[in-house]
């Protein structure tokens, strides 16, 4: 830099009067600082603040994470590093702790549990040197056969958005930035990067945005990702009515917006809509950006709103405080083995909690006596502890079934183990000769295809073993969404197993059990009276097979209840008719020309995608429309029993404060979820039948114990939203209903004659 603009920039700072001499660096240019921003980002040039909202490319990142921001020099700007994700840390460079997928998340119905998982993410990101998680993902499940289900918590806005709050709330105690994506409407991969989600005003604000709302409003994201899809026609990452009005305007959000990496077409409009970040980065939308600037098609206003929250999130960044601390090395470097017992403890309590139990035929828990167990399945043997993609964690560990029993001090069948050790090493050492060939045998890429183990190893293990305990895998993830066939449906060799296991078994009186391990709800219906118990255990986490163990022996009785419903038929749900279903991957269609891939887009519908069903998603539409299902909204077994008294409910004009005592009943300690549901009047649009108004979940209750569970239900709550006109909650009668489960209710309570409210669509209670 020439001498001369040196003294410009020092002159124009002293002009400020802002910069102290102190601020001013090495290199002559006033150092960025908590008092400064503005006038740092005025003595910037046009390229450094360019350069602000565009990242340091696919491999910028110095510890391995997803993506980084760039590093200013001149003016003391740090690198951000920004990684993934909802399930724990991913970094290239290091292991780290893999926690429950989010699904199980929800289904702990626990914001403490939530919290306490954010925290120990927070933690281990300051230890790492990342400054955001890219998490919570916090998608809806509006079909299950979407690949990512397991990033995202619940078919419902409410669960979803308070489950959100609490994990965001938990990662930036510490100062860590949490990031919520991806915003809106990311809820299949088939096509994801191109596809058109065609919905209605009513349909997008009650149901996909939300949830967003909810966490923006409760706990101050400090960033938020915009999502891959268009709504409407045009990408998230380039709507401003989307990332502006509704997000800024509305709900007063003050923190940064960053792109899906890669996501988006137009730079330019991404800048202009709201979309502050560009990930990870590329030279082309720099380029792009600087061309409209100049042109004049981008003002520069624009440009420094956007790095001006750049550097708000920086002076707010693990990095900033760092370097402002001098010589402190990036991250703490502080992992010693208790904090690593810390966050393991955490994993496996989450992942107990979070399991749901769907039928129990006195088979569990295990009694005293039991202690040989033959485990049959594949994923006995190895955990599927998470989802592949962005969501994917590398920890140095992961404890399968097998693992946990025995630790927990149960036998588990030596020769079924060795059996399936052989197998699984087979496949695998397969795989790697020939991978090509070999793919057809790796069910979501690699957990190998369900075997048989024989009429004769069954029979032995009939008599040589107590119980049974059968694990069903299932490896998704990104890219692609899953398929009906082989992975919704259970295929011919898991029905087979499950078939004359139990029928082995439970001829000569011994109990067997089916685990699901999976991301995604499978098909139950058809097959689940066949054992004796079905646990659903999600995609755990490094700790699964011991949290297993907890809940097999009875350590921990289960207290996770279902954050979705599992359809009858996947055909009863009205999201079914619009959902793309040949599962083609992403990838796929980004390998075919142009005009074979127009042709398999339109051939396979999956161009754009018509939310026809509206606001009827999940129980919302089973409930309403008097569908039967295999399992319901919020259901869960217990070991234990809950009783319900008449609750008190009191009718204030902001909310509504239910309070109602639980009695455990039953003979062991267990947590009751106790859940509210509200149907409102005919009012000004279609109601669903009920819906989630709020919930509570009681502490451990030892038999006999009782608790009051407080549920406070804002006015707000009640509101549907009507286009034109905003939040609208209709004066009449309502109904109110507390029970265990949307199925369930223990107590109904009437609440005549609630006042009309009209609310702007940003709007809160005044
Ligand atoms: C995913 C995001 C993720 C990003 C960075 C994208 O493919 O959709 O969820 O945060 O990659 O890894």
């Amino acid at each position: 830099m020439g001498m001369k603009k040196i003294t410009i920039l020092i002159l124009t700072g002293l002009f400020w009067g802002a910069c102290s001499p102190e601020a001013i660096g090495q290199y002559g240019t006033i150092q960025l600082n908590q008092t400064n921003a503005e006038q740092v980002l005025e003595a910037m040039t046009l390229k450094e603040k360019v350069s602000l909202l565009t990242g340091e490319g696919l491999i910028g990142s110095s510890i391995g994470a997803a993506g980084a921001t760039k590093k200013l020099s001149r003016q003391g700007i740090p690198s951000l590093e920004l990684s993934d994700g909802p399930a724990g840390l991913r970094l290239r460079s290091t292991s780290t702790t893999w926690y429950p997928s989010a699904s199980l998340l929800a289904s702990t119905w626990d914001t403490s549990l939530i919290s306490a998982v954010g925290k120990a993410m927070g933690a281990e990101a300051l230890a790492h040197g990342a400054d955001v998680i890219l998490g919570p993902a916090m998608n809806i499940h509006r079909h299950p056969l979407c690949g990512r289900n397991y990033e995202y918590f619940s078919e419902d806005p409410l669960l979803t958005g308070i489950a959100a709050s609490a994990m965001v709330r938990g990662i930036q105690e510490n100062g860590t930035a949490a990031c919520l994506k991806h915003f809106a409407a990311n809820n299949q991969e088939t096509n994801r990067d191109n596809n058109n989600v065609i919905a209605d005003e009513r349909t997008l604000r009650e149901i996909y945005l939300r949830g967003f709302e909810i966490a923006v409003k409760e706990s101050a994201p400090k960033t938020i990702m915009s999502s891959y899809n268009r709504i409407n026609g045009t990408y998230t990452s380039e709507d401003s009515l989307l990332l502006t009005t509704i997000l800024r305007d509305q709900w007063d959000f003050q923190g940064l917006v960053m792109s899906d990496w890669f996501g988006g077409r137009n730079a330019p409009a991404q800048i202009r809509a709201g979309n502050d970040l560009l990930e990870p980065g590329r030279n082309w939308q720099r380029r792009a950006i600087l061309k409209a600037v100049r042109k004049g098609e981008l003002a520069e206003e624009t440009i420094n709103t956007a790095a001006g929250r750049v550097l708000r999130l920086v002076l707010d960044s693990h990095a900033y405080r760092k370097q402002a601390q001098k010589d402190s090395p990036s991250g703490t470097g502080i992992q010693d083995s208790a904090c690593q017992a810390g966050y393991r403890a955490i994993a496996r309590d989450a992942a107990a909690e979070g399991m749901v139990l769907l039928e129990n035929r006195n088979a569990l828990p295990f009694n005293d006596s039991i202690r040989r167990i033959a485990l049959f399945g594949v994923s006995s043997y190895r955990l599927v502890a998470g989802g592949f993609g962005s969501g994917e964690v590398y920890a140095d560990h992961t404890v399968s079934p097998a693992e946990g029993l025995q630790e927990a001090g149960y036998l588990p069948d030596p020769q079924l183990r060795e059996r399936y050790q052989s197998y699984t090493d087979s496949v695998n050492r397969a795989y790697k000769r020939k991978w090509k060939t070999i793919t057809q045998r790796i069910t979501g890429q690699g957990l190998p295809t369900e075997t048989d183990p024989g009429a004769e190893a069954i029979a032995r293990s009939a008599v040589e073993n107590q119980v049974a305990i059968i694990t069903i895998g299932r490896r998704t993830g990104e890219f692609t969404d899953r398929t009906i066939e082989g992975d919704y449906l259970l295929s011919e060799e898991e029905k087979a197993l499950i078939g004359n296991v139990c029928k082995a078994f439970q001829a000569v009186g011994k109990p067997v059990v089916v685990v699901l391990n999976v991301g995604g709800i499978v098909e139950t219906a058809s097959w689940s009276g066949l054992p004796d118990a079905l646990l659903l255990a999600w995609m755990p986490g490094q700790e699964g097979g011991r949290a297993l163990a907890d809940i097999v022996s009875g350590k921990k009785t289960p207290c996770g209840r279902l954050p979705v419903t599992i359809p009858a038929y996947l055909e009863d749900l009205a999201s079914h008719k619009n959902f793309p279903l040949e599962g083609v991957p992403v990838k796929w269609l980004s390998m075919m020309g142009k005009k074979e891939k127009k042709t398999a887009a339109e051939r396979l519908n999956i161009d754009y995608t018509r939310y026809e069903e509206g606001i009827f998603v999940g129980y919302r539409d089973v409930d309403s429309h008097r569908k039967e299902v295999a399992y319901h909204f919020g259901y869960g077994l217990s070991y234990t029993s809950f009783l319900y008294a008449k609750p008190d409910v009191r009718v204030e004009p902001e909310r509504i404060v239910v309070q109602c005592v639980i009695t455990n009943t039953g003979e062991k300690n267990g947590r009751e979820v106790v859940q509210a549901y509200v149907s409102a009047p005919e009012g000004m649009g279609d109601k669903p039948y009920q819906e989630l108004k709020g919930f509570a979940k009681t502490p451990l209750l030892g038999p006999g114990e009782s608790c009051m569970a407080e549920i406070i239900i804002p006015m707000e709550r009640l509101a549907s939203y009507v286009p034109g006109t905003g939040w609208v909650v209709d004066a009449g009668d309502y109904t109110l209903r507390i029970g265990s489960s949307s199925r369930n209710m223990q107590q109904e309570i009437r609440l005549p004659g609630i006042p009309g409210l009209i609310l702007p669509p940003g709007g809160r209670l005044p």
